[in-house]
């Protein structure tokens, strides 16, 4: 095992902790961006408590709304424009992944005079890494992508409807404000797809990443449990802070870094996904819970044993190496029993999804990432076929 681990958030979490807003971002600068989505937060009070705790600690700012969910880069350098023309030295984010992500991307833009599609991870000539931003500071109101503390932004182009990513040191943000009071407003579908997201990071770790991270896997599994036991009863009851508040530290701990860790693990599930919201709109979580059993059915070929520890360690199936290929399917039909449980849809014409364009999706996919031989990198690698024949099992 070998790794460097990176991660300077400072993470205040809890309820109430809202309060603290105006203080932690007075000490990194005097006037926001407060990059916002498309109303939620007005109408919960949010919005009011964040300026009013900005106001109180002589913050003034600027308000970059309606950013929507999967993010597009015309709205980031519409953020990016308010910043420069307002004189803003700190970006607040105040919503779900999208509005976090669009506003990272945002902070880095202001230093940048090309288009921001530059940094996107896919570009192979000229690709311009952002070295610096502004410091940013995320209040997530959703349990879901983890964006609140790792260096990660996810952008759509809305004019090809490709979905990239840019991930840098410079985009981590400087304080994470996690109140988890704040999602208490999240309806139980949204909430449902931020389960099945904030899972299937730790769960392409532990499929996809090198062999030999025991402590990593074990953590994974500790986030599923509590995941699916809390987040459960976050869907039936949005009232039930407790159980917002374990699903909230369970989506950040699943992708600040930890699980990560040497695992050197791919992300195909969420490559494949991201091609599908691009093109559609769908919610991110949404459209993971269709792509993640069938990857995981397709990837079980290969390594049943493997698929076989996640049935017995998330389900209790027991199994030996004889009845390993079962067991495994076992568990993956439990898994997506569950999904199906919290309401997430499990088949793409839940979601108005039909065959036409399932080629695009692998070549949407591949454009991304891809190794030698033109495949999608994943335990096994995937070829454009193997993604369209995947995506067909779940029509
Ligand atoms: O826009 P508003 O009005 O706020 O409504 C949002 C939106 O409609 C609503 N919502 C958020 N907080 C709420 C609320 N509604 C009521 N009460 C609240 N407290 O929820 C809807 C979805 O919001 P969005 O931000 O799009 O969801 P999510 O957090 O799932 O973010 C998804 C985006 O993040 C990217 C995805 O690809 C997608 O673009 N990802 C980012 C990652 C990262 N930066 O690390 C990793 C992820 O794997 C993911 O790819
Ligand atoms: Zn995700």
């Amino acid at each position: 095992m070998k790794f460097t681990y990176f991660n300077p958030t400072k993470l205040i979490f809890g309820e109430g902790t809202l309060s603290q807003l105006g203080t932690e971002v007075r000490a990194l600068g005097k006037k926001a961006l407060l990059v916002t989505g498309g109303g939620s937060i007005k109408r919960s009070g949010t919005f009011r408590k964040a300026v009013a705790s900005l106001e109180q600690a002589g913050v003034s700012w600027a308000e970059c709304s309606g950013v929507e969910p999967n993010p597009r880069l015309s709205t980031v350098n519409r953020g990016a424009g308010i910043a420069k023309e307002e004189g803003c030295d700190v970006v607040v984010a105040l919503g779900g992944g999208s509005t976090m992500d669009a506003a990272k991307v945002m902070a880095a833009a202001v230093f940048y005079d090309g288009d921001p599609w530059d940094m996107m991870i896919h570009v192979r000539e000229n690709r311009h890494e952002p070295q610096r931003a502004l410091p940013i500071v995320t209040v997530p109101t959703l349990a879901a992508t983890g964006s609140e503390m790792n260096g990660g932004a996810v952008i759509t182009d809305e004019k090809t409807t490709v979905k990239s990513f840019v991930i840098a040191g410079c985009l981590y943000p400087r304080v994470a404000l996690v109140d988890p009071e704040l999602a208490m407003s999240v309806p139980a579908d949204q909430t449902a797809y931020g389960i099945c997201d904030l899972i299937t990071h730790v769960t392409e770790s532990y499929f996809n990443g090198v062999d030999g991270t025991p402590l990593q896997d074990r953590v994974a599994v500790g986030v599923i449990l509590t995941a699916m036991e809390w987040g459960s009863k976050a869907v039936e009851n949005g009232q039930n802070v407790e159980a917002r508040a374990q699903v909230q530290w369970a989506s950040t701990v699943a992708l600040m870094g930890l699980v990560q860790a040497g695992s050197y693990a791919p992300f195909p599930v969420h490559l494949i996904e991201h091609s599908l919201s691009a093109h559609h709109d769908i919610a991110h979580g949404a459209g993971l819970s269709i792509v993640s059993p069938a990857w995981m059915r397709f990837a079980a070929r290969s390594r049943p044993e493997r698929f076989a520890q996640f049935a017995h360690r998330i389900f209790g199936i027991p199994f030996q190496k004889d009845n390993a290929t079962e067991a495994a399917a076992e568990g993956i039909g439990r898994f997506e029993t569950f999904l199906r449980s919290i309401g997430c849809p499990t088949r793409l014409s839940e979601v108005g999804i039909g065959e036409d364009l399932l080629e695009r999706y692998a070549k949407d996919s591949l454009l991304i990432a891809s190794d030698e031989q033109g495949r999608l990198p994943g335990r096994p690698p995937m070829s454009a076929s193997d993604i369209v024949e995947t995506l067909r099992t779940v029509l």
